[in-house]
């Protein structure tokens, strides 16, 4: 494998997002409107091979951490022959960003071609409450699908959670103490101003701080040693098996750490996800752009890649949803 290919702020980028569809069989409240949002075309989205062939590019330039994201992207009927060539194109560190509904049936075949691990997004732990805050959601098919998950291997199995003030923020202990008792990773995500923003920031997002000071009462919270990768600062409750994330990237930016490049379903490479800013392969690809032409439209992404965001000053109400460019 190449060594990782350095930005312009010596970051080296290993990590690809790839977000394989914007479609979803959910619609969470801080994601989309009620009335959904308009899709890309089928005809617009990039297809397997393209997909495949992008990461090779990627692998070529020392990529080898590939997470596959949404949308919902079990809802692509050939995800088992993404991962599967994914992983033989030699990514060390291949993972499933998915909300879980279709993964109960699904684990065990992705993790025979390939998968290491999954990411489920799950916002509450009670069942009247997810089917408001996903809008008709069934959350006894998540939970299956963390049992399943966990049976199949596909480990550590990280739950992501985004705690929304008057929502969600009374289950914090709840989802806590889940870690006592099995070696999950539960995520606390901070709410981030895109897509639905106009409703969804500022004093509906739940703070670090207020997080730690309610799982405190559970017992002794330790910070983990920080290996310098990834946005997650992680701790330990006292005597737990799993471990308690936060991903804060408002209140506690993680740029100078950023090792990742984003692909959307519609073939731009997008170099941070809070900069519209991007550069489009899908064109070249289909006008059968050479592998030394595309190569350097991967070099070019990274070159473009910010030294940082400015959420707090800046107003990112028009960015896309998550869905379209996978979180
Ligand atoms: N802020 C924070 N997290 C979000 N996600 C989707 N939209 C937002 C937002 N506005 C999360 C989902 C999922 C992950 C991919 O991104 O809950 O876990
Ligand atoms: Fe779908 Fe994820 Fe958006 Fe929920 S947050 S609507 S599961 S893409």
């Amino acid at each position: 494998m190449a060594d990782a290919f350095a930005d312009s702020f010596n970051r080296k980028i290993d990590y690809l997002r790839i977000s394989v569809t914007d479609r979803c069989n959910l619609k969470c409240i801080y994601c989309m409107p009620e009335g959904g949002v308009r899709h890309f075309e089928t005809s617009s989205m990039l297809t397997t091979g393209e997909i495949i062939r992008f990461v090779a590019a990627a692998s070529r330039h020392g990529v080898s951490k590939v997470r596959i994201t949404g949308g919902e992207p079990l809802l692509r009927t050939d995800i088992l022959e993404l991962v599967k060539s994914i992983k033989r194109l030699g990514a060390r560190d291949l993972s499933i960003t998915t909300n879980g509904l279709m993964l109960a049936e699904m684990a065990g075949p992705l993790k025979k071609v390939g998968l290491d691990r999954v990411n489920i997004s799950l916002d509450t732990l009670k069942a009247d409450r997810y089917k408001l805050l996903t809008r008709g959601g069934e959350f006894d098919r998540v939970w299956e699908a963390i049992q399943a998950a966990e049976g199949s291997g596909l480990s550590p199995v990280k739950i992501n959670v985004v705690p929304i003030r008057g929502m969600n923020d009374d289950e914090a202990i709840e989802f806590a103490s889940l870690t006592m008792e099995k070696d999950w990773h539960i995520r606390f995500i901070e709410l981030m101003p895109v897509g639905q923003r106009g409703k969804w920031s500022g004093e509906t997002r739940v703070t670090k701080a207020e997080l730690i000071e309610k799982i405190s009462k559970l017992g002794k919270l330790s910070l983990l040693e920080f290996k310098g990768k990834g946005p997650s600062r992680n701790y330990r409750l006292e005597g737990a098996k799993g471990v308690i994330g936060f991903i804060s990237p408002i209140s506690e930016c993680f740029c100078q750490w950023c090792n990742r490049l984003r692909l959307t379903p519609n073939g731009r490479i997008r170099p941070c996800l809070f900069s519209d800013a991007g550069i489009d392969i899908i064109t070249p690809m289909r006008r059968g752009v050479s592998d030394e032409d595309l190569d350097e439209l991967f070099r070019r992404a990274v070159r473009l890649k910010p030294a940082g965001h400015r959420l707090k000053d800046n107003d990112f109400s028009s960015l896309s949803s998550m869905s379209k460019i996978g979180g």
